[in-house]
């Protein structure tokens, strides 16, 4: 299973100290079958309680996935705890092997941070690791009509940054968002995608990339607004968390708009283990969306 748990993340971060408790914020994932979470946000590293429910997590022998844009990396102390704490991913958003295409798109508030601080950020975690010990690092590339050279650049960038691991994604405007027109592929960008896609997967670059089915997936969300997926592991092996404690099957904006009340779900006052071993679903899904594609499995 894996369940992103995001939270949304405005306060500076939070000065670790003392000995770590066990059992902290009461997380009932021992026995659970939860086996890996992803921490989204917002950007958790500038929410407080993060090192602490990372450990929690941890404590219960869950697999933790950190997603992060990368600027407290280089933070020296979050960075030796999140080695400490046996984080086992940090995935790292960079659009661009140029510095002003990503920060163009990518800004940071009141300009401080940019391309340089997520480059160095991801240096200052691979330089901290020990040899073959985790966390993996990946670098996630959101593609958009702008950026679409950077499917194959990126793949070779991440190599030469050391990372473990590469995912381009596409991006995911709302129709109605201001950027939608810019950026949003289309199906006059299949080809071009799919060209793309088929360079980095025939580069043999020594790191990771998504199984090649993500790429039919990837396709398939800039053709259509949505399609069948037979089997699909939302609902049973991944679920969607959001701040507020809803969890949904899975990060389908249409699968969530055709949740019926009487089928929504909350964390609050629940266990893991009650919420999550549900039984047999039915998971044949006909509300794919380009939100799932983020949520495929590397
Ligand atoms: C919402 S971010 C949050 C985590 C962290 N703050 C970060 O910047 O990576 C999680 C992932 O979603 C991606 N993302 C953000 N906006 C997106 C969009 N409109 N379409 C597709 N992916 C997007 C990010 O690049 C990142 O890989």
């Amino acid at each position: 299973m894996r369940a992103p748990l995001s939270a949304p993340c405005e306060a500076p971060p939070h000065p670790r100290a003392g000995t770590l408790g066990s059992g902290y914020l009461g997380i009932t994932l021992a026995g659970s079958p939860v086996w890996r979470i992803f921490l989204v946000g917002g950007e958790p590293l500038i929410w407080p309680p993060i090192l602490d429910i990372i450990e929690a997590i941890k404590n219960n022998g869950v697999e933790v996935a950190l997603c992060t844009n990368g600027i407290r990396l280089n933070q020296p102390d979050i960075t030796a705890w999140i080695i400490r704490l046996g984080v086992d991913a940090v995935s790292v958003s960079l659009d661009s092997t140029d510095p002003a295409a990503n920060d163009h798109y990518r800004p940071s508030r009141h300009d401080a941070h940019g391309w340089c601080d997520v480059v160095s950020g991801i240096r200052c975690l691979l330089a901290g690791r020990a040899s073959g010990r985790p966390p993996r690092v990946g670098v996630y590339t959101v593609i958009t009509r702008r950026n679409l050279s950077q499917i194959h650049e990126m793949g070779v960038f991440a190599v030469e940054l050391g990372c473990d691991y590469y995912v381009p994604q596409p991006v995911s405007l709302a129709a109605d968002h201001p950027l939608h027109a810019e950026l949003s592929l289309t199906a006059a960008d299949h080809a071009a995608v799919a060209s793309a896609l088929d360079r980095l997967y025939s580069a043999g670059l020594p790191l990771a990339l998504p199984d090649r089915s993500y790429t039919r997936r990837f396709l398939a969300s800039i053709t259509a607004d949505t399609g069948r997926v037979p089997g699909c592991f939302g609902g049973r092996e991944l679920f969607f968390i959001e701040p507020d404690g809803s969890v949904w099957d899975c990060p389908s904006s249409l699968k969530i708009a055709a949740t019926s009340p009487g089928q929504r779900r909350n964390i609050r006052g629940r266990t893991a283990a009650g919420l999550f071993a549900t039984g047999p679903r039915c998971t044949d899904c006909s509300l794919f969306s380009h939100d799932c594609v983020n949520m495929w499995p590397p």
